[in-house]
């Protein structure tokens, strides 16, 4: 059975035989296209995930406060001796940095991958180049050049590249900055059919945060960074110009606790923030979502007045190699987003949505803490840390996030 036979099985055996429906239409090189992605598309899993989109969540699990280090309470033996020992790190070449760049940054808006947004500080710096000067502080500071690797997505890969090529990798030793791409998931409709492009080819998304794992042994970065050595590796995000790209403190403390990975944090600022929590979940160090955390369980209080759960999750967290060896490639659950996007329709019309029309799946980074034997939560200071680059105005926005990263570097 020739290619185009078996998508045509395909489309009818999973009820999405829209797909092929303007097959005719295509050129050459699109007709191709489309038949590997159907080819290569799990309708399964998709079914199985459209099948589960309204399902109430586990409430079973039990939920407890997580324990955590306070930068701020830490005396100055404490903090010279863990600093002493991130030193060590990051002198000796145990240490690597991967920002996660592939995401869609619907809310911003921009035109163009995230990391190439320009902040509008004076002088006027992209993400990518704020987060390049860190590594370069550092390389001046240490004298040596600490991995870079950043992941993007089939939508954004090539953009992201050509932004290195055209600014000179920012000065930065080009052979130390390596990109590597995440997997995708296609996205569909309220009835669960997979969603045309305009072009007629599936819609398809970078599958969350969560795929840093498996697309880092898919892509061969595991094996680099195990050539070189590496021990420890900070995954943080791009959307952050506050992010520490290098926190002496951080990787002290792991390697001091003797832990599989430190998770920072910052305090929560009032239960309704829309952050994500650490907490402990079935004795397991874990996250609760904005979205599923419970009212009552958001405004509990300690004796001391602080939130319970008010260990807000920003994304920055450490890992031991061996904590991503042991992630590994299992699969992490898939959660649901209802979004707006443009698709073709069933008569080949363009529809450009005023409203969400269609599911993406999306895994988080966080489903993975509850696989490792242990983690240290590292309670930083929120303007040290965070300055989300979130929506295109009002809260996180470019505005808010200048104007802490320049409060900041004052
Ligand atoms: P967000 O969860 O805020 O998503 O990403 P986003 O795609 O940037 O923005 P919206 O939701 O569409 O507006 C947090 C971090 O995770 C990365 C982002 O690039 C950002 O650094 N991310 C997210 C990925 O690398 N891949 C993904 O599939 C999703």
């Amino acid at each position: 059975m020739n290619n185009f036979s078996q998508a045509q099985e395909i489309v009818k055996k999973y009820n999405q035989e829209h797909l092929l429906k303007f097959y005719d239409n295509l050129n050459e090189e699109k007709k191709k296209i489309l038949i590997n992605q159907i080819l290569e598309t799990d309708f399964k899993q998709l079914s199985k995930l459209y099948s589960h989109i309204n399902d109430i969540k586990d409430s079973k699990d039990e939920i407890t406060p997580i324990t955590y280090i306070d930068k701020s309470k830490l005396t100055n033996e404490e903090l010279e001796k863990y600093m002493e020992k991130g030193k060590d790190v990051i002198k000796n070449n145990k240490y690597a940095v991967i920002t996660m760049a592939g995401g869609q940054g619907t809310r911003l808006g921009h035109n163009g991958p995230k990391g190439t947004f320009m902040l509008g500080t004076t002088p006027d710096k992209s993400l990518f180049e704020i987060f390049c000067d860190k590594l370069k502080k550092i390389k001046e500071k240490y004298n040596v050049t600490i991995p870079w690797y950043l992941m993007t997505s089939k939508e954004n890969n090539l953009e992201t590249t050509k932004f290195f090529e055209k600014n000179n990798y920012f000065n930065y030793p080009k052979e130390a900055i390596k990109f590597f791409i995440q997997d995708e998931i296609p996205m569909i409709d309220k009835k669960g059919k997979v969603i045309l492009t305009e072009d007629g080819l599936i819609k398809q998304a970078a599958n969350g945060h969560g795929g840093v794992f498996e697309s880092m042994f898919k892509s061969g970065i595991i094996e680099n960074i195990k050539k070189k050595k590496i021990e420890w590796i900070f995954i943080g995000p791009v959307d952050n110009p506050l992010v520490q790209m290098t926190d002496e403190l951080m990787i002290g403390i792991a390697v001091d606790k003797n832990v599989m990975a430190v998770g920072k944090s910052i305090v929560k600022a009032n239960p309704e923030e829309k952050v994500g929590v650490f907490c402990n979940r079935n004795g397991r160090p874990s996250v609760i979502e904005y979205t599923e955390i419970t009212k009552e369980l958001s405004e509990m209080r300690d004796s001391k007045g602080e939130l319970l759960y008010g260990e807000s999750h920003i994304n920055c967290n450490l890992f031991n190699i061996k904590a991503i060896e042991k992630i590994g490639t299992n699969k992490l659950p898939y959660h649901t987003a209802f979004k707006k996007a443009t698709y073709m329709d069933e008569n080949g019309k363009i529809v450009k949505p005023e409203e969400p029309n269609c599911y993406k799946f999306e895994t988080f980074i966080f489903d993975a803490f509850e696989k490792l034997d242990n983690m240290q939560i590292l309670r930083g200071k929120r303007k040290e840390e965070f300055a989300p680059v979130k929506n295109k105005e009002g809260t996180d926005s470019p505005e808010t996030a200048r104007k802490l990263y320049e409060e900041y570097y004052k």
